[in-house]
């Protein structure tokens, strides 16, 4: 017999072919989520589950489907997971980290570029037909080379936003992490560990690159927003809910904060009525991973996982591995 897999959303054809030599699978074939019911009920007689960054993976699902034994997303955030739960009752758990680091850093770059510089807003008003003369303040925003960049969160991802400011636009790099980089990947990106304050107050773009976790639940909020420089520009790619997006959207209208780019939101995808008002703010839907190449690398790589776990291998991003000592 088998092992059983539920595939929560369309995915790749190549990697459905791969699972299903070795795995009977089950497809929700939509970009629709499952509700949580329907989620539990088809999950109710699997051994694995691939999932992306929406299903809700909690204890009580486990202890409705006592069958599942692997849980492999394709996304590197795993929020949606939990964890504990997860390694309490023996169920692996594997993410997909590295793959989607490079081409999440360029998307954060984008971003902070298009908010910078205005890119978006100035061309809705050139499509509306408003564009009439050159002025001399036309979109004048804020320059990215040589100003000082502020990371929140020095990860992998971070690293690779901070590389990109420092070796390709000569930015200054300030940066608060629960724990500090090494001496020399410090002084190789000429980087400063500072306190959270600090960090608002000297950058004059903030990019957000921390996991969403019940600490860093509105790590950005009205108060922080207050603290950050006159001109300053924010981009969010961690995780709706790391800011606090009602006080964001009052910073944007009030200040200090001269715009801000985001590609995740609280409870998404919903966005804020007061973010979808403002101009200065530049929006996209969840993309910051989504090259072609990246995305399929992502989802093969919860593929690996699936396909070693169930042929008694290791797979290669478990987030859990000493479950495999004492497995469901
Ligand atoms: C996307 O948000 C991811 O966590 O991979
Ligand atoms: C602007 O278009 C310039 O030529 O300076």
């Amino acid at each position: 017999q088998r092992p059983r897999v539920l595939v929560t959303r369309r995915i790749f054809a190549p990697v459905l072919e791969r699972l299903s030599a070795s795995l009977l699978l089950d497809v929700h074939d939509s970009d629709q989520a499952l509700s949580p019911e329907a989620l539990r009920e088809r999950l109710a007689g699997c051994d694995g589950v691939f999932v992306a960054t929406t299903e809700r993976i909690d204890a009580a699902l486990l202890d409705a489907c006592p069958r599942l034994r692997a849980v492999c997303s394709m996304a590197v955030g795993y929020n949606n997971i939990d964890l504990a739960a997860c390694t309490a009752r023996g169920v692996l758990v594997s993410n997909a980290p590295d793959v989607l680091t490079e081409t999440t850093a360029d998307f954060g770059f984008a971003l902070l570029l298009a908010t910078a510089r205005r890119v978006t807003e100035s061309e809705h008003f050139l499509r509306a037909g408003q564009w009439r003369y050159w002025s001399v303040d036309l979109f004048a925003g804020q320059d990215v080379h040589g100003a000082t960049l502020g990371i929140l969160g020095m990860g992998r991802i971070g690293q690779a936003v901070a590389r990109r400011g420092v070796l390709g636009f000569g930015m200054k790099l300030v940066y608060h992490n629960r724990s500090r980089l090494p001496a020399e990947t410090e002084a190789a990106l000429g980087a400063r560990w500072v306190d959270k304050d600090t960090l608002l107050a000297e950058a004059d773009h903030l990019v957000i690159v921390v996991p969403y976790t019940p600490e860093t639940h509105h790590l950005v909020g009205a108060a922080e927003l207050a603290r950050m420089k006159p001109g300053a520009t924010l981009v969010n790619i961690a995780r709706g809910g790391v800011v606090d997006d009602a006080a964001l959207a009052q910073a944007l209208r009030e200040g200090p904060l001269a715009a801000a780019g985001l590609d995740v939101f609280e409870g998404e995808p919903s966005v804020h009525p007061g973010l979808l008002a403002a101009s200065n703010v530049v929006l996209t839907p969840h993309i910051a991973s989504a090259s072609l190449r990246t995305r399929l690398a992502m989802a093969q790589l919860a593929a690996d996982n699936l396909l070693a776990f169930f042929s008694g291998g290791t797979p290669p991003t478990a987030l859990n591995p000493e479950v495999l000592a004492r497995p469901r």
